[in-house]
């Protein structure tokens, strides 16, 4: 089986939907903001913090690079940002099957109120920043992915479902 990647917007529910997909595949899981936290051993906010935006995004990257040399096949969940860049979006395509899971801004302030993990959602006028980002990064996510899922009103386990038949059509 090839690798599959689950791509989106903040709260669309990647690590979760991946971790529960890898399960019933039998697959290996990781998502790539916890390797990154995990490889330098601080949380994202601090990197955003201390490095700045773009010194994330290099990581990000780099780290899909990595991936692309590992061997057993696994699902991966990527950061948000991460297919904002044109290399990161061949680097996708490369590593395998890419899902998108699509998501109304509704949905992302209902489940993202009260966060604090994400940096480019903290501070104020959080709806107009939503807005904004999705509108910008909905074509971009679409142009990268095999294929797109919407998540909004759905439980986990009909969303694993809902992309098993997207890996296995027939
Ligand atoms: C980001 C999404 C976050 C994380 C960082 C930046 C983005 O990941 O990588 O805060 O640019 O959308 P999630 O999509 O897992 O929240």
């Amino acid at each position: 089986m090839q690798n599959v990647i689950l791509i989106g917007f903040m709260g669309a529910g990647k690590t979760t939907v991946g971790q529960a997909l890898a399960q019933s595949c039998s697959l290996a899981f990781a998502d790539t903001d916890q390797l990154i936290e995990a490889k330098t051993n601080r949380t994202i906010s601090a990197i955003f913090k201390e490095q700045g935006e773009e010194a994330f995004r290099r990581m990000e990257t780099e780290l899909l690079q990595d991936l692309l040399s590992e061997e057993r096949p696994a699902v991966y969940s990527v950061g948000g940002g991460l297919p904002i860049r044109e290399e990161n979006r061949t680097l996708l395509r490369r590593l395998g099957t890419v899902i998108y899971l699509t998501i109304k801004p509704d949905t992302v302030l209902e489940r993202l109120k009260g966060d604090t993990t994400r940096p480019l959602l903290s501070g104020e006028h959080v709806r107009e920043r939503v807005e904004e980002l999705l509108w910008l990064r909905d074509p971009v996510y679409r142009e990268t992915a095999h294929w797109s899922v919407s998540v909004d009103g759905k439980t986990v386990s009909a969303l694993v479902e809902e992309i098993l038949t997207c890996l296995n059509p027939e």
